[in-house]
C-alpha cells in the first residue's frame, strides 16, 4: 500500500512515519495489516537526519502548488495523513498564508484524493482550537465548534470539507482534534502552545525557558506517543464506526502550568524549575486561553483511543525517548 503524509517533514509527520515503518503497514480493519510498500513524505522542508528507510520517498515542495500535488498523488494512493499546516500563531500572524495552506492547499489534497480510482482513507489533524469563546466547563462530543482564531476556523472548515467529501464517497475521511502535544522534541515551531513543551524540555537540558502565561493557565495535552497512536487508530477504524460524524475529540489530560512545573521539580529537581522565567505575552495568552482545557471524550473512549496516565509519565516518556 502507498501512504502519503503531508507535513511529513514536521514533528508529527516524522513520528507517524516512524510508527508506520515499524508496524510495516496499516490494517483496513484493526488487526488486518496491509503491507506498506511506499511511504511518501511531503513537505516544503525536510529535517536533517530524518526518517530513512528504503520504503520512504521524499517529495519536497509547496502543497499549495497544484502541479506538485498532482505529481505526488499520480500513483495510486491508499491512505493519506494530512498534517501539513501553518500552525496557530503563524496563521494568526499571516491571515493570507494561513488560508492559502490550511484551506486552499487542503482543497488540492482532497481533490487529488477524489481523482483516485478507489476512495483513499484520509486522516486530518484538527485541533482543540476548533473550540473557543463561551464554553461549558467541560467540552464534550456534542459541544459546538466555535473557533476564536484563524487557525481554529481553518481547522473547522477542513473538518466540514472532509465530512462532505466522505459523504459523497470521494474519500473516506477521519478528523482528529488533537490536544496540545507535550513534550514536543526539538526546536519550537510557531504553535502558540509551544511554551508548554519548552518549559519542560529546555530546563531538563540545562537551558532556560520563557513561560508567557500565568501559573494557573490550564491546557488539554497529550504525549506524542498517544497522539501518534490516535492518528493511526483513526485511520484503521472501519468507516462504519465513524458513521456520518467524521470528527473526534482525542483524549488528553488537563494540566496547569503550576502542575507541569511541580512535576518538573519532582522529576528534574528544583533547579530545573528555576530555569523558567515568566514573561507575559498577551498575544499568546489570548490564543491559548481561548482553547478549552477540560474535555469528556466518551466517543474516543468507546472507540478504544488510549490516554496518558498523568503529567509525570508524559515527562518521563520524553526523557526516555529524547535523542
Ligand atoms: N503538535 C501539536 O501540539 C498539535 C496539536 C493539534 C493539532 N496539530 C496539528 O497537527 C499537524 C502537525 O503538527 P506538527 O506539530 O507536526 O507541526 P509541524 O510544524 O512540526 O509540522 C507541520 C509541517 O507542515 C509543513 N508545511 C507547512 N506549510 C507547508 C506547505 N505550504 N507545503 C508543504 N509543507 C508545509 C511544515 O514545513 C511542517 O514541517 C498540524 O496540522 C497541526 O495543526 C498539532
Amino acid at each position: 500500500m502507498r501512504i502519503v503524509i503531508t507535513g511529513g517533514g514536521g514533528f508529527l509527520g516524522q513520528s507517524v512515519a516512524r510508527a508506520l515503518l515499524a508496524r510495516g503497514g496499516l490494517g483496513a480493519e484493526p488487526g488486518a495489516s496491509t503491507e506498506l510498500t511506499e511511504l511518501v513524505l511531503v513537505d516544503q522542508v525536510m529535517p536533517q537526519g530524518g526518517v530513512a528507510d528504503p520504503r520512504v520517498r521524499q517529495a519536497t515542495g509547496d502543497i499549495a502548488d497544484r502541479a506538485f500535488i498532482k505529481r505526488v498523488f499520480a500513483p495510486p494512493t491508499h491512505a493519506v495523513f494530512h498534517l501539513a499546516a501553518v500552525v496557530s500563531a503563524g496563521a494568526e500572524a499571516d491571515f493570507d498564508l494561513g488560508y492559502r495552506v490550511n484551506l486552499d492547499a487542503m482543497r488540492l489534497v482532497l481533490e487529488a484524493c477524489r481523482q483516485q480510482s478507489h476512495p483513499a482513507r484520509l486522516v486530518f489533524t484538527s485541533s482543540v482550537a476548533a473550540f473557543g469563546g463561551e464554553l461549558p466547563d467541560i467540552v464534550n462530543d456534542a459541544t459546538a465548534a466555535t473557533p476564536q482564531s484563524s487557525y481554529g476556523a481553518q481547522k473547522v472548515i477542513g473538518e466540514l470539507l472532509v465530512a462532505d467529501y466522505s459523504r459523497k464517497g470521494y474519500l473516506d475521511g477521519r478528523c482528529v482534534r488533537l490536544p496540545t502535544i507535550v513534550v514536543r522534541p526539538g526546536r519550537p515551531n510557531r504553535a502558540a502552545s509551544g511554551f508548554m513543551s519548552s518549559i519542560l524540555r529546555e530546563p531538563l537540558s540545562g537551558e532556560s525557558a520563557i513561560c508567557p502565561v500565568p501559573l494557573d493557565a490550564r491546557m488539554w495535552i497529550s504525549s506524542p506517543a498517544r497522539a501518534v497512536d490516535a492518528l493511526i487508530r483513526a485511520m484503521e477504524l472501519p468507516a462504519a464506526l465513524w458513521g456520518s460524524n467524521r470528527t473526534l475529540n482525542a483524549p488528553g489530560i488537563t494540566v496547569s502550568v503550576a502542575e507541569a512545573l511541580a512535576a518538573l521539580a519532582r522529576i528534574g529537581g528544583k533547579a530545573c524549575v528555576e530555569r523558567v522565567r515568566f514573561e507575559p505575552d498577551s498575544a499568546i495568552e489570548k490564543i491559548v486561553l481561548s482553547w478549552p482545557a477540560r474535555f469528556a471524550t466518551a466517543r474516543a473512549g468507546a472507540l478504544g483511543f488510549g490516554v496518558d496516565s498523568g503529567i509525570d509519565d508524559v515527562i518521563n516518556l520524553h526523557r526516555q525517548t529524547r535523542p
